[in-house]
Order: C-alpha cells, then structure tokens, then sequence
C-alpha cells in the first residue's frame, strides 16, 4: 500500500507542475486582468459573428481589439480581402494569408481571427502559442442565413459544386484542431449574449478550482484538499469509502443551446456535453474529441445513431443501447472510460485493471481496454476473472474471444464470490503490491461501476434520447418525458438524474427491478434492508443486486449534499444491513422516481405479447422495464424504455418466452434463430463476429487458488508491460 500511495502522491505532484496555464487567484481579481498579457483569440466560421463580439468583448474587458482582416490583412496587401481572393485563388490566398498571421505579434488583446485562418497549421500554432483560442460555435442554418443577409457569396475553399453547408461542415473539424474551449450558440442568440458566454468561458477556463469532486461522505467544508477529474477517474472510490461527485453539481444548458445538439450527431452531442462537464485544463476539447470519436465512430456500433431512438406502441419508445461491440449499454460508458483512464495516468507507472465479472461488465471492459493504442496500450491493461460455470454461454464466448495483449479473461472453477475475494485480498496485500511495483512499476487498479467516469458518459444517451424526439416531432423542446430503466446498480438511473440536472426535461426516472427488488423497495418505503435477502436467479442476471452501490449518490444528491446523513446511512448498513432514511426526504426521493418490480413469469410474457403485437424481440432486461413502465406510467408523456442488452445475449431464457422448442446446439445458430423470430432489431453484428471468430479456440482455465490467480496476474504483466530497468 505504501507504494501505492507513493504512486498517488507523485501523481497529484505531476499533474500540478503539468497544469499549463497555472490558475493564480490574482488572475481573477478583475475582469480586465481576465488574461494578463495573454491574448483572446476568437475563431469561427465567416458569418459567426466574431468581428463584432470581439468588439464587445474588448470594449467590456478593457483591452484592445485587433480584427484579422480589416487590421492586418488589408493593410498588409493593400486591397480589400475579397479583392485579394478573386485576385489569386484559394489555395494562394491561404498561404498568404498564413504568412500574414505567422508574422503577427500582440499581447493582452482581444483578436478576431478570420475565418480560413485555422486552416494554416504554421500560422495557427503560432498565434495559439500567444493565447487562448475560444471557438464560436454557430449553427450551420445561422451562418447560411447571415452570409445572405451579408450577401457574402464565396468563401475560401468554396469550388463549383459544393455547398456552404459543405463546408461548414468541412470546416469544422479545423476549428476542433485549435480551439481552447468551446463557445456554443444558440439560435437567435445576440451579440451580445454570445459576448457574455465568452466572457464566462475564458473565466470558467481560469477557474479550475471550480470544478472540483468531494466524496459523498465528506463535508464541503472540511477539506482543503482539491480533487480534480483526473483524481476521481484513477482512484475510483474515495479513501473515506464514498463516492466521488462534483462539488458545485452539474452545469445547465439553455433551451437554445439544447436545440443546437438536436441537428447533432451522438458523437458531437457527446463532445458538447462533456467539454460542459469536464474542465478544460483536466481534459483538453482537442483530446476530448479524440477519445470520443474513438469511442463512438472508429469503434463500428452496429447503428450509426450509436442509440438510436424507436417508437414500440402508443406512448412507449426504446432507446437501443445494445449497438456497441458487446451488445449490452455497458458499451457507451466503456468504449470511453478506458481512454480518458490511460489519458489521467501518471507515465511513471503501468497500470493492470482487475476485474471479476459474472456478467457483461466483462467483454465491455475487455474490449474497451483491447482498443487503445500506442503507449497507452503498453502501460494499460486489463485482466477479467470469471466463474467458469457462472456465465452464460455467449457471454463466455464473448470474453473469451481476448486472451492476448493488454486485454485477457480466464475463467476460475469456482463461483464469483472466488474471483472478488481473490481481487480484493491482491488489492488489500502490500507485500504483493510492492513486489509488483518495484519489479514490474506495476499498480493494480479496478474499474467497477462506480468510477465517475463510467457514469459520465451515460448522462449523453439519455440527453440523446429527449433530442432524438424533438428533432423526429414528437415533442416539442420544454416537454416534459418519463423513462425507465432496469436497475441494478443504480448507475444508468442515476445518470438519467443528472441529464435532468443540465436541463433536460424528464419527468420521472422510473426504476424497474426484478424479484431482487431491493432497489423497488427503498424507493417505495425509503428503507433499504439486506437482512434475511439472499440473491434469487432470475432471467434478467444484470440486475440481480442486493447492494446498488449508486443509490449512495442519489441520496447525496436528493439531501442537497448531507455528508453526515450519507456517511451515517452507509455507516449502519454496513454494521446492521439496513437503514432508514428520513421521512422528509422519501418524499423528495419519490418526486424524482418511482419504482416497480417485475416477476419471472411477468418478464417473459411481455417478451412474448411485445413480439406478438409488433415484432419486436426485447432482452429480458428491456422486458422488466417494459412491464413496469406499462403499471406506473400514466401515458400522459412520452416514456423511453432503456434496452440494455440486445436479446441475442440472454437468448436461453428469450427462446423459454417466445416458446421456441427446438433451440440450436451452436450459439451462432442461435442468434440466426431468434432473429429469425423477430422482426426487428437486427442480429447484432459485432456479437456475431467475436461468436464467429471464437467459437473453437479454448481459453485458460484456474483452479480454484489464490496463488494461481496471482501467477495469472503475474503472466499477464510479464507478457504485457515493458520491465522496468
Ligand atoms: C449492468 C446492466 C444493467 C444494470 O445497470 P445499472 O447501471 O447497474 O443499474 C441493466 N441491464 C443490463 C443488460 C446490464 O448489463
Ligand atoms: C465495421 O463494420 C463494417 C460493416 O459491417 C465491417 O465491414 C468492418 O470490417 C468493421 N470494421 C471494424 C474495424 O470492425
């Protein structure tokens, strides 16, 4: 443990020296000071308005305004820009014009960039290098209407035959190359409300401070101790056992702003949404952007969309959270997760994830953690342990498919509870964890559900969902829509709270449980009882849970932060198994959720009826929440049911429900029957292909001995990571 804290501490020393723009309070007494003799440098497409919200803004911080075109590209050529556009054509007009700025100097002034300027790299280092880039973010049908107005007719880079709005769109990927941080307009927006967010933004970038996580049991006060993104995401828990949250909650969008991320894709909502939720000097936009199109593009979802939005029956819609390569909702937090991790670690050290999983945490994480590259991948890896007879059969398949590089399952014959007292006790002994840093500079590390940075990503597909409804015509911006999620360990109904939270309007999260319905029931009675409770089967494996560790996190959120309450609540259950919370506040708990239980037969038969009535085939998950949405919701408002898993995944117990008899020995066959069965959605692509690839190999398999999974961990990091010297 000593060296692990070690490890921590240098970890907080690297980051602080790292800090490029070092936050001094005495940059913040006055607004004038705002930048010192840094510059402002606005960017963003012709027709964004930088021209006169550079005016704006300087007039307000006192500081001189320097226009691009009018003061340093006219005077250099001696003729109006356009006329040197016509005169010698894009391409030439670019390098001059790069030339022109490579050649600018200025401190402490509000600058004006034009609008092709981002598309010079020398030029563009070079004025970065002097200042903070911010990028007015202007909706392309905005642009195409000012340039009308402006009656600009060509832009540079405008050949016969494209469009404006090609461009734009062409463009933009420029502007995400260089901006600093992120200014999103609204349409209708005026000049001088988009001068403000400019203002607030550069203030916002040189407040980092501000944007600090506390543990769900310790008190705002308190502590002097500053905790940034990058802490929460490599350490997980907190040392005093609570939960990491942001200290000053969520940021909220206006409507406009939200109307903007309706004509978006998933990837571009998932930008916005957390550069608005991750500090710019935490998580730069530019590597921000990175991972995310990692995550959400490069990574081949079976649906474009990523999550995309369906309508079922009458008031009811699913949101298909299946799509990415492990079939089950665990994907959209975990093709991210791992990438911001590798990206928050300190380079001294390598890092070896464990994780024991009797369920689809584990091919998410594998394959997570499989994707990244570079040193990342040398210094990163993962090694999941599984009850060898405890998985489904697919899910075996599934993780079994890795067994090499960074990323590798083996199955233990014994039971999950093995496999997690095996993990805590390597995690809980020094004298491992010393061997393995000072022979290998290896620290082990979890990646349970309860890393911030596994809920964060989940807050951008239920943003998603309400903006998919408003972009088809279903409701209009404002209205209000319930969804409903089957819940185990709080972690996607809590993410739904926190969409709320930013601004979007849902009504009530509608948490469904199976007959595990420990969730149900401290939401109905606000009591949470373990005693006497032993975990039944059920068709929905997922969501059998008796402790839903996030649940910590709402009842912070839901007491305004009560650290005491949390750390007592937490405190009896552990020493009692059980608590009560006050009744004040289960009254508050319940004007945010509601709560329902679904039985086994239950479950089933609405697999069945759905099927009958629309084709459709729902997991067993999706069918629990689909049954407790059908009992508590008042048809009032759209409500959207969470389809966790695709039913390939948990097609066992989908054939007992759709009554198909004579099932196929080999899982691929299996798939290629039940989607026969269903006429929508799809055999999954990805699920297919790993079946496919791996169906025949064999993998490794542990007895059931402490030291033989710590010579498993001790292979894997022999195999993996470069020794130390
Ligand atoms: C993990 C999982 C859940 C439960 O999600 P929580 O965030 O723990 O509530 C539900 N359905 C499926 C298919 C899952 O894999
Ligand atoms: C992505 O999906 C397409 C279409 O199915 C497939 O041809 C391609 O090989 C996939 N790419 C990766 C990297 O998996």
């Amino acid at each position: 443990m000593g060296l692990l804290n070690a490890g921590w501490l240098a970890l907080r020393a690297v980051r602080c020296c790292l800090s490029p723009f070092p936050t001094s309070r005495s940059w913040l007494s006055t607004r004038a000071s705002l930048l010192g003799h840094k510059n402002l440098l606005l960017m963003g497409p012709p027709g964004a308005g930088k021209t006169t919200v550079g005016r704006i803004v300087a007039h307000r911080l006192g500081l001189p305004v320097i226009d691009i075109d009018d003061d340093v590209l006219e005077k250099t050529w001696k003729m109006p820009v356009a006329a040197k556009l016509a005169a010698v054509g894009g391409e030439r007009f670019l390098e001059e014009e790069g030339d022109a700025l490579c050649n600018f100097a200025a401190s402490g002034c509000v600058v004006s960039l034009t609008g092709s300027n981002p598309l010079h790299t020398a030029a563009m280092q070079h004025v970065k290098d002097s200042g903070l880039v911010v990028y007015l973010d202007v909706g392309c049908e905005d642009i195409v209407q000012r340039l009308a107005r402006m009656k600009v007719n060509r832009i540079v880079g405008q050949e016969a035959g494209l469009s404006m709005r090609d461009i734009l769109g062409y463009r933009k990927q420029f502007y995400e190359r260089w901006l600093d941080v992120r200014v999103l307009c609204g349409t209708g927006d005026t000049m001088e409300e988009v001068a403000e967010k400019v203002v607030k933004a550069v203030e916002r970038y040189q407040n980092r401070d501000a944007e600090t996580y506390v543990s769900t049991r310790t008190d705002q006060g308190s502590s002097n101790q500053k905790t940034y993104f990058s802490d929460v995401v490599i350490e997980g828990l907190a040392t005093d056992g609570g939960l990491y949250v942001p200290k000053n909650g969520f940021p909220k969008l206006d409507a406009r702003e939200w109307l903007r991320l309706a004509d978006m894709s998933y990837p571009e909502r998932a930008l916005v949404l957390l550069e608005k939720c991750v500090h710019p000097l935490d998580v730069s936009p530019v590597d921000l952007r990175t991972m995310i199109f990692n995550a959400y593009v490069t990574s081949n979802f079976s649906s474009e969309a990523v999550a995309p939005v369906k309508h079922l029956t009458g008031n009811q819609y699913v949101q298909e959270l299946f799509h990415g390569p492990t079939a089950s909702f665990k994907d959209l937090a975990l093709q991210l997760m791992p990438q911001l991790f590798a990206y928050c670690l300190p380079q001294m050290c390598n890092y070896l994830i464990l994780v024991a999983t009797s369920g689809d945490t584990g091919s998410a994480v594998l394959s997570g953690f499989s994707r990244l590259s570079g040193s990342d991948r040398h210094r990163t890896g993962v090694l999941v342990f599984f009850p060898e007879e405890g998985v489904s059969e697919i899910q075996k398949l599934q993780m079994t498919s890795y067994r090499e590089g960074n990323a590798r399952a083996v199955s233990v014959r014994s039971d999950f509870d093995f496999c997690q007292r095996s993990n805590k006790r390597m995690f809980g002994e020094s004298g491992l964890s010393g061997h393995l840093a000072v022979e290998y500079g290896t620290v082990l590390s979890t990646a349970n559900s309860i890393n911030w940075a596994r809920l964060l990503p989940q807050v951008v597909y239920h943003s998603s969902a309400y903006l998919d409804l408003c972009r088809d015509g279903v409701i209009k911006f404002g209205q209000p829509i319930d969804v409903c999620i089957p819940t185990g360990n709080f972690g996607n109904a809590m993410s739904a709270v926190y969409a709320k939270q930013m601004g979007i309007p849902i009504r009530k999260v509608i948490c469904a449980s199976n007959h595990n319905r420990i969730v149900t029931d401290f939401i109905t009675t606000g009591e949470c009882d373990l005693r006497g409770r032993p975990l039944m089967l059920s068709h929905s494996p997922a969501i059998d849970i008796l402790k839903s560790s996030n649940l910590e996190r709402f009842i912070h959120h839901v007491s305004d932060g009560d650290s005491r309450l949390v750390r007592e609540l937490f405190a009896r259950l552990d020493a009692q198994q059980h608590f009560q919370v006050p009744g004040p506040l289960v009254g508050r708990i319940q004007r945010e959720v509601l709560a329902g239980w679904c039985s086994e037969d239950d479950c089933l038969a609405a697999i069945q009826s759905v099927r009958t009535q629309t084709g459709y085939v729902m997991d067993t998950h999706t069918a629990v929440a689909k049954v407790v949405a059908d009992r508590l919701q008042d048809g009032s408002c759209p409500v959207v049911l969470c389809a966790t898993a695709h039913y390939g995944k948990f097609a066992p117990a989908v054939f007992e429900a759709l009554d198909i008899r004579n099932i196929p020995e080999d899982p691929v066959e299996q798939l290629k029957t039940l989607a026969s069965a269903a006429s929508g959605p799809e055999t999954h692509r990805g699920m297919m292909r790993c079946l496919e690839e791996s169906g025949r190999r064999g993998h490794t398999v542990c007895q059931a001995e402490y030291s033989v999974l710590v010579e498993e961990v001790e292979n894997m990091i022999q195999d993996s990571f470069l020794k130390v010297m």
